[in-house]
């Protein structure tokens, strides 16, 4: 897409009418990824929703985001360009299961993933992300946590805790199809790379892996590091932005496969209808927003 084109002129037209900012996730397409104000990780995303100055916020990424930066800035017009672009992971716990597991364990905390319904969020002690989740388990006072939903963030968080760590068995469907045997082929395609792999994947790729972090600390990895060449196990879209950054390495995504389709729902054309229509707006509930809001400010306050 030209920087000329007139769907990122009007993008950017309406943008200023609407005092508009464009949040993208590290997994959005090229396009979507250079009009935005701001590309980072779920952290550093539900920072800036909470954070920059705007009347509405654009939200290019899935629908526990949009409810996550509505949660923190009520007051601001909350928009998801792709209406239907959900996480299947999010929808893997309900509120209702979430009460049951709590009333057989009372003395645990409950950490729930960002990746949650804003009811999941209203019914845990805290929030976490996948750059946090260590940090947040550590800062509890209780012995045991139950942590949803991902098992693989879970068991990767148990590694560095002596807590009893309490998995709800839910995965990312992206992530967890990533096998040992990706890692060894890949490496062999690549025998001088270093592999650097998110903590959603399953255990015994990380096992495999060289460096564990968040999107953006893969990212930010891969900057900083000596190494010149990394396989990146991780969502496909985060290749745009390390290309971008840090042009000199040399990067190989783990799996082909590993492509998110609920992220990639949203393209140019969508951003701009949403500017243009102010919808679809995501909105929730003032009483289950106040409720998830405290998990989620005990998050940022850490
Ligand atoms: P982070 O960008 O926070 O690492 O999360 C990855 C993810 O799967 C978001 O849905
Ligand atoms: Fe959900 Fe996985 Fe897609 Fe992230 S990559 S939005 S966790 S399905």
């Amino acid at each position: 897409m030209q920087a000329d084109s007139p769907v990122i002129h009007e993008i950017l037209r309406l943008k200023k009418e609407r005092n508009a900012i464009i949040l993208a996730h590290n997994y959005q397409i090229a396009e979507v990824q250079d009009i935005a104000d701001l590309t980072g990780d779920s952290l550093e995303l539900s920072r800036a929703a909470a954070s920059m100055e705007g009347d509405v916020i654009v939200f290019c990424g899935v629908d526990f985001m949009a409810e996550t930066a509505a949660i923190l800035s009520p007051e601001k017009t909350v928009l998801l360009p792709a209406a239907d672009a959900c996480c299947p992971m999010a929808e893997m716990i309900t509120a209702a299961e979430l009460r049951l597991v709590k009333t057989r364990y009372p003395d645990a905390a409950v950490v729930c993933y960002v990746n949650t319904t804003a009811e999941v969020k209203a019914e845990s002690d805290i929030c976490c992300t996948s750059s946090n989740a260590v940090n947040v388990v550590n800062s509890l006072d209780e012995d045991q946590v139950i942590f949803v939903p991902d098992r693989n963030l879970a068991r990767y968080v148990a590694r560095f805790t002596k807590k009893e760590i309490l998995p709800w068995e839910g995965f990312c469907i992206v992530h967890d199809q990533i096998t040992p045997e990706h890692v060894r082929n890949a490496q062999k395609r690549h025998p001088k790379a270093k592999v650097l792999v998110h903590p959603e994947c399953r255990p015994e790729v990380i096992d495999l892996a060289d460096h564990v972090a968040s999107t953006s600390g893969i990212i930010r990895h891969v900057c900083t590091s000596q190494e010149t060449t990394f396989i990146v196990g991780t969502e496909v879209g985060i290749l745009h932005r390390i290309k971008k950054e840090c042009e000199k390495k040399n990067c190989y995504p783990l799996s082909d496969a590993a492509v998110c389709r609920n992220m990639k729902k949203t393209g140019l054309s969508t951003v701009r209808d949403a500017l243009r229509t102010l919808r679809p707006r995501i909105t929730v509930p003032e009483d289950v927003g106040q409720q998830a809001r405290c998990a989620i400010d005990r998050m940022l306050a850490l």
